[in-house]
Order: structure tokens, then sequence, then C-alpha cells
């Protein structure tokens, strides 16, 4: 009875306090690891704060404007900037180089009300670099033997859905495709034919209803290019580690 009680209290201060943290703005991005990140705010406020927790540790403040006037704290200094003429609204931070602990939430309020909540993710990719026109394999593995049924791949840092496997589905052909077979044995690579300049993008591939995460846990696409045509050029060839196609 005592447990009952004591369960019930914890759950409803666990409710509170998930909504008292979490503002209806929130969204989740990607960073990599060691690459620039914008952490994007704007309001019109007399008094702006940035403040970032991890888990449900206490807010620590990153920066605070107060009339137009911002001071960083001394701890982000280094790395955090404000972006913009913060006068016109714009409050958004940049991280100059993203480290691994950077991993958190981000909370930016306005005059007392949150205006932007971000969890930050951070990730080492693996890099694929193909020609443009080329196919391309995104590698990713997981343990599909229990409960898998479904395979998400994702695009910009998890924000676009690009291809969706249901083990019950019959195998889809088509320019982006994850082979049957290789579900089977945990082989969850994304084919990606014929690639556009598009298709670059930093790739997530989520397990079982997005509840795990592949491995690797990121994968970096980076579509190259065709060098400029100079003049007489014919066929196809490679310069400068550029390759070069030209129709005369
Ligand atoms: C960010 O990095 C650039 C280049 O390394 C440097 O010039 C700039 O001062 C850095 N900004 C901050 C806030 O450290
Ligand atoms: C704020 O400034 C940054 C950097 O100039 C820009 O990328 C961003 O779009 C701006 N945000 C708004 C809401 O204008
Ligand atoms: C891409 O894959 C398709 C289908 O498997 C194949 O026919 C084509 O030759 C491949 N293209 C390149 C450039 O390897």
């Amino acid at each position: 009875m005592i447990d009952t009680v004591m369960g019930l209290l914890l759950l409803l201060l666990l409710v509170c306090h998930l909504s008292v943290v979490h503002p209806d703005t929130s969204s989740d991005i990607a960073a990599i690891v060691k690459a620039p990140l914008i952490l994007q705010c704007s309001c019109f406020g007399k008094v702006v704060k940035w403040t970032t927790s991890y888990f449900y540790s206490t807010e620590t403040p990153i920066a605070e404007c107060n009339s137009g006037m911002c001071q960083i704290e001394k701890d982000f200094q280094d790395r955090f900037t404000f972006l913009d003429d913060t006068s016109a609204g714009n409050f958004s931070m940049t991280i100059n180089s993203t480290v691994y602990n950077d991993i958190g939430y981000y909370k930016c309020t306005c005059d007392g009300k949150s205006v932007s909540g971000l969890h930050l993710k951070v990730y080492d990719p693996v890099v694929v670099e193909v020609f443009e026109g080329d196919n391309a394999t995104l590698p990713c593995y997981g343990n599909t033997r229990r409960d898998a049924q479904d395979v998400q791949w994702m695009k910009d840092g998890g924000k676009l859905p690009v291809y969706k496997y249901f083990i019950a589905d019959e195998a889809a052909a088509g320019r982006i495709t994850m082979s049957k077979e290789g579900f089977q044995t945990g082989d969850l690579s994304l084919r990606i034919g014929s690639v556009r300049h598009s298709d670059a993008s930093l790739y997530l591939c989520l397990i079982h209803r997005g509840s795990r995460e592949g491995d690797p846990r990121a994968v970096l696409l980076k579509v190259k290019g065709y060098g400029r045509c100079g003049s007489g050029k014919r066929g196809t060839g490679t310069a400068g580690g550029k390759r070069w196609r030209c129709h005369l």
C-alpha cells in the first residue's frame, strides 16, 4: 500500500517535472563532433536566457541578454557566440566546434517564457563519399532476431524520413532500398541508386519504432560533383581528384 502511494507520488513528480522542463516547441537536433552548430532562437523580449541541462540535472546558464546587452557565462565563452544582431530579435547561438559532451537539452527563454527547446544529440558519423550518379550504400547493422519489426532511415540528422522497412511488407523496388535478406541477418544498410546532390545529408537508422539506434549510429553521405569541362574535353576522366564528364 505504502509502496503504491510512493510509486504514484514518484510518477506524479516525474510527470510534473517533464511538463516543466520541456516546452511545446521542443525538437531534436543532430550535431557532428568538431563541426559548428546553430541553436536557433528568436523573440522580442527584454530578458533572454539560454540554459542547458542533461537528463534531469539542474539547468546551467549559458548566456543572458538584458535589453540587448548579452553576457555569455565564463565556461561557455570559448565556443558559444551570438550569431546575429540580437537587437533585431535573433538570439540564435552558434557552437564553434561541437564536442561529444554537448549532448543534452538546450532552452531559450524570453521574459520567462520558453521559446525554443532543443534536444541535442552528437554523432561521429561514418562518411560515405560517392560521385553524383553512382550508387551508394549507407552501412547500418542491428540485432533483428527478437522483436524488431521495422527499420526507419532518416535524413537531415533525423528530421526527414526517407525509407521505412516493415517486416510484413513486400520488398519495394525503387531508387532507395533495403534488402529483406539483409534484415534477416541484421544488415540494415540502405542502398541509394544514382545518387543526386540532394541526397547528401546526415542519415540515421532507427530500429523497432525508433526505440534502438543502429551501428554505426549515423552515416554522413557526401556527393562529389563532376569537374568543369575544359575546351576540347570529351568523354570522362579524372583530374585533380575530380571526375569529369563532357559531352561535346
Ligand atoms: C570560433 O572559431 C574561429 C576559427 O577557429 C575563431 O576565429 C573564433 O574566434 C571562434 N569563436 C569563438 C567564440 O571562440
Ligand atoms: C538568425 O541568424 C542566423 C545567422 O545569421 C540565421 O541563420 C537565422 O536564420 C536567423 N534566424 C531568424 C529567425 O532570422
Ligand atoms: C547502380 O546499380 C544498378 C542496379 O543494381 C546497376 O544496374 C548500375 O550499373 C549501378 N551503377 C553504377 C554506376 O555502378
